[in-house]
C-alpha cells in the first residue's frame, strides 16, 4: 500500500472510530452454559450484527458442514470454540470482553469459556455490567443455576435482567411454556430489585427473536433481543457521587513533576479541589488535571487521568485519592457477600491474597456467618463454601484497605480473591461495611517492646518452626533442641501441637478448617512470644502450605526458620509411637495426616532434617547451629 492511500484508509479508520466512539456503550454479561446455547446465541449477535470476519466465515460454513450440529445451517456455536481453542492456547484468562455494534449502539459482552464454571465469569466480569442474559433451555425451565445467576447478578447490582427462553423451537414455539417460565422466574426474582425483567422467547439456532421478529410466535409481542439491547435504558454516570480515584502508577518523569494516574472511578473533579489521601489521611489541592489530549480543568467518572497536586503528599500505586469531605472507609476488617469459584472449599483462617481494584493485601475470611441457600434464599450456618456457594462473611487484611460499600460504589466496594500458591481467582465478593470493631479498636503503643525485651535476655528472638507427619520425631527433636538451647542460657518456650490442644485449642478437631484454626492460633501464639523476646519452638503437623505461610508472614524477615522434619509416611507407620496409624488404617480415626487427610511437604524450607539415620541430639545441634549463625 503506498503512503496516500494508507492515509486515506488511515483517516476513514479515524472517522469510523470516531463515529464508533459517540454510540452509547452496554456492557452485558450472559449466563447459562454451552447446553443451554450460550455460545450459539452470542455467535449469532456478533453473526448477525456482521463482526465476522469474513475469513472466519468461510471456515465457520465449511466447519458447519463438517462438524456442526445445526444441519444445514450454521453452527454458530462452532465459531466461539474455534476462538477459544485459540485463546486456550495462549494464557489463560477468567474473562473475554467481545465488542460488536449495531447502527444505535456499542456493547460489550463478558463471555467465558463455556466448558468453565460461569459463577466466576459472573462475578469477575459484572461489577461493570448493566444488563444480565439469563439463558434457559424451555425443555427444562428454571434450574437452580438460573435462581444462582439471577441472585449474583442482584447482589453485584446489574439492575436489567433478560431472560431468554431458548430452544423454544424444540417446544413447539408454545406459549405457555413460555409464560410458565416467565412468570417462575418473576416470582422467585420479586424481591431481587430489578429495575426490569424482560423475558423473550428465543431459538438461538435458528434465530428467531435474536435480532429479528420471529414469524413463529405471532403471540409473542415483545422486542427481539438485539432491540431490546439498543433501547434498555444504560444508567448514566453519577457524577453527584463522590469523588474517587484509584491510583494505578505514580508517574515521575523528573524531580518537578510527580502525577498520579488512574481512571475516575466516581464523580468528577477540578482543578482546585481539596483531596485527600484515604491511606494516611493526608490531605491537598488538585494543581491541574493531565489527560492524552492536554489539561482539563475537570474531568470526571470513566475518564483516564493524572493528578498533580499541589502539596508533596506520599501517595502510592494502591491508594484511593478521594473527595477531602466525603471519604471511603479505611478498615482492616469488613463484612462482604462472597461468591466462592474453586473447587478447593474456602477454609476460614487460611490466607489468601485480597485484590480490590488497586490494592493487593492478605487477607483470612475470620468467620463464615452463614451461607445463602439457593433454592429459598434462607440463611444457613454453615463452616465452610464450597464451589459456587454464597456467603456472608467477616474478612480481615493485613492491614487496612480503602474501599466503599458495594452498594454506594460497584469498582471501589468490590473484590478478588486469590490462592497464594496457584494464583487462581478462588471467589469474589462485595463488601457491605466495615466492621464496627475494627474502627473502634486502636493499637495500644507499649514502651518496652520486642527488642528491649530480647536485649534483657541477650537474645535475638525466634520462631523455630517444626513441621511433618505425626510420629516423623519432632517432639522429641524440639525437646532435645530446647534442652540444649537452655543449657547455652537462652530463654525458650516449646508450643506443641498435641499440648496446645489440651487447653487454648480444645475445641478444635482434625477437620481442615480446624487445623487451619490450630495452626493460625499457635502462630499467633508464637508471635505475641517472640514479642516476649523468647526464641519459641513450635512442633505441630502444620499440613498445609498456605497456613505456614501465613504464620511466616506474622514475623519480621528472617524470624520464621521453617525445620522440615522429613520422614518417611512408610517410617512413621512403622514406628506409630501413639499407634494412631493403627487406628487410623483400621478406618477408627478420620482425617488422619498421610491416611485420611493430606500432607503438603514444604519446598523452601530453612532446614530440612532427614530423621532416618540420624538422632535426635545431632539434629537438634544442627538446628541450634543455624541459630548460633543467624
Ligand atoms: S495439626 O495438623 O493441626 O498441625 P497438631 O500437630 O496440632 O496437628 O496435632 C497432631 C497430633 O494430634 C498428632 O501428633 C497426634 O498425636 C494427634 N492426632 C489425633 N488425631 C489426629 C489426626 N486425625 N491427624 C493427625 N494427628 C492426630
Amino acid at each position: 500500500m503506498n503512503a496516500l492511500a494508507f492515509a486515506a484508509t488511515s483517516d476513514a479508520l479515524k472517522e469510523y472510530l470516531a463515529e464508533q466512539e459517540q454510540k452509547p456503550l452496554l456492557r452485558f454479561i450472559t449466563c447459562g452454559s454451552v447446553d443451554d446455547g450460550k455460545s450459539t446465541l452470542i455467535g449469532r449477535l456478533l453473526y448477525d450484527t456482521k463482526l465476522i470476519f469474513d475469513d472466519q466465515l468461510e471456515a465457520l460454513e465449511r466447519d458447519s458442514v463438517r462438524h456442526g450440529n445445526a444441519g444445514d445451517a450454521i453452527d454458530f456455536s462452532l465459531l466461539l470454540d474455534g476462538l477459544e481453542a485459540e485463546r486456550e492456547q495462549g494464557i489463560t484468562i477468567d474473562v473475554a470482553y467481545r465488542y460488536f455494534a449495531t447502527s444505535e449502539r456499542r456493547f460489550i459482552v463478558a463471555d467465558t469459556p463455556g466448558h468453565e464454571e460461569y459463577t466466576r465469569n459472573m462475578a469477575t466480569g459484572a461489577s461493570t455490567a448493566d444488563l444480565a442474559i439469563l439463558l434457559v433451555d424451555s425443555r427444562q425451565g428454571i434450574l437452580q443455576q438460573t435462581r444462582r445467576h439471577a441472585y449474583i447478578a442482584s447482589l453485584l447490582g446489574i439492575r436489567h435482567i433478560v431472560l431468554a427462553v431458548n430452544k423454544i423451537d424444540l417446544v413447539n414455539y408454545d406459549e405457555t411454556v413460555f409464560e410458565t417460565i416467565a412468570n417462575d422466574f418473576r416470582f422467585f426474582t420479586l424481591d431481587f430489585g430489578f429495575q426490569t425483567i424482560t423475558a423473550i422467547p428465543i431459538s438461538a439456532r435458528y434465530g428467531d427473536n435474536v435480532t429479528t421478529a420471529s414469524q413463529n410466535m405471532p403471540w409473542y409481542q415483545g422486542p427481539s433481543l438485539l432491540g431490546h439491547l439498543e433501547t434498555v435504558p444504560i444508567a448514566d454516570a453519577d457524577l453527584n457521587r463522590p469523588f474517587r480515584l484509584p491510583v494505578q502508577l505514580v508517574i515521575r518523569p523528573h524531580l518537578d513533576f510527580r502525577g498520579f494516574a488512574g481512571q475516575i472511578a466516581a464523580g468528577r473533579v477540578s482543578v482546585g479541589d481539596r483531596i485527600a489521601v484515604t491511606k494516611s489521611g493526608h490531605t491537598s489541592t488538585v494543581r491541574s488535571i493531565v489527560t492524552a489530549d492536554g489539561n482539563l480543568t475537570s474531568a470526571a467518572q470513566g475518564q483516564a487521568v493524572t493528578l498533580v497536586l499541589d502539596d508533596e503528599v506520599d501517595v502510592s500505586r494502591g491508594d484511593l485519592l478521594a473527595a477531602a469531605e466525603d471519604r471511603p472507609q479505611l478498615a482492616d476488617q469488613f463484612m462482604a457477600h462472597l461468591v466462592w469459584f474453586s473447587s478447593e472449599p474456602m477454609m476460614p483462617g487460611r490466607s489468601y491474597v485480597l485484590r480490590t481494584e488497586v490494592d493487593s493485601v492478605p487477607a483470612t475470611i475470620t468467620a463464615l456467618k452463614y451461607q445463602v441457600d439457593i433454592n429459598n434464599f434462607s440463611h444457613e450456618a454453615s463452616k465452610s463454601l464450597h464451589m459456587n456457594e454464597i456467603g456472608v462473611c467477616n474478612i480481615a487484611t493485613q492491614s487496612p484497605i480503602a474501599f466503599d460499600s458495594y452498594k454506594d460504589n460497584r469498582t471501589t466496594g468490590n473484590f478478588v480473591l486469590i490462592d497464594r500458591f496457584t494464583n487462581a481467582t478462588v471467589g469474589a465478593g462485595m463488601i457491605d461495611h466495615p466492621l464496627r470493631r475494627a474502627t473502634n479498636i486502636q493499637w495500644q503503643a507499649l514502651d518496652i517492646n520486642k527488642e528491649a525485651r530480647a536485649a534483657l535476655k541477650h537474645q535475638k528472638p525466634a520462631v523455630l518452626w517444626l513441621t511433618g507427619y505425626s510420629g516423623a520425631g519432632k517432639s522429641t527433636i524440639a525437646n532435645t533442641l530446647e534442652k540444649l538451647l537452655h543449657a547455652q542460657g537462652k530463654h525458650t518456650y516449646v508450643l506443641d501441637g498435641d499440648n496446645v490442644r489440651h487447653g487454648l485449642n480444645r475445641d478444635l478437631g482434625f477437620t481442615a478448617e480446624d487445623r487451619v484454626e490450630n495452626i493460625r492460633r499457635m502462630a499467633e501464639v508464637a508471635k505475641l512470644m517472640t514479642q516476649a523476646g523468647l526464641i519459641v519452638i513450635v512442633s505441630a503437623i502444620s499440613p498445609f502450605r498456605s497456613e505456614r505461610l501465613m504464620a511466616r508472614d506474622l514475623f519480621d524477615e528472617g524470624d520464621f526458620i521453617e525445620i522440615f522434619v522429613d520422614t518417611p509416611l512408610s517410617e512413621c507407620t512403622k514406628r506409630d509411637p501413639k499407634g494412631l496409624y493403627k487406628k487410623a488404617m483400621a478406618g477408627e480415626l478420620q482425617n488422619f495426616t498421610g491416611i485420611s487427610s493430606p500432607y503438603e511437604e514444604p519446598e523452601n524450607a530453612e532446614i530440612h532434617l532427614r530423621t532416618v539415620n540420624h538422632s535426635p541430639d545431632e539434629l537438634a545441634l544442627r538446628i541450634a547451629q543455624y541459630l548460633a549463625e543467624r
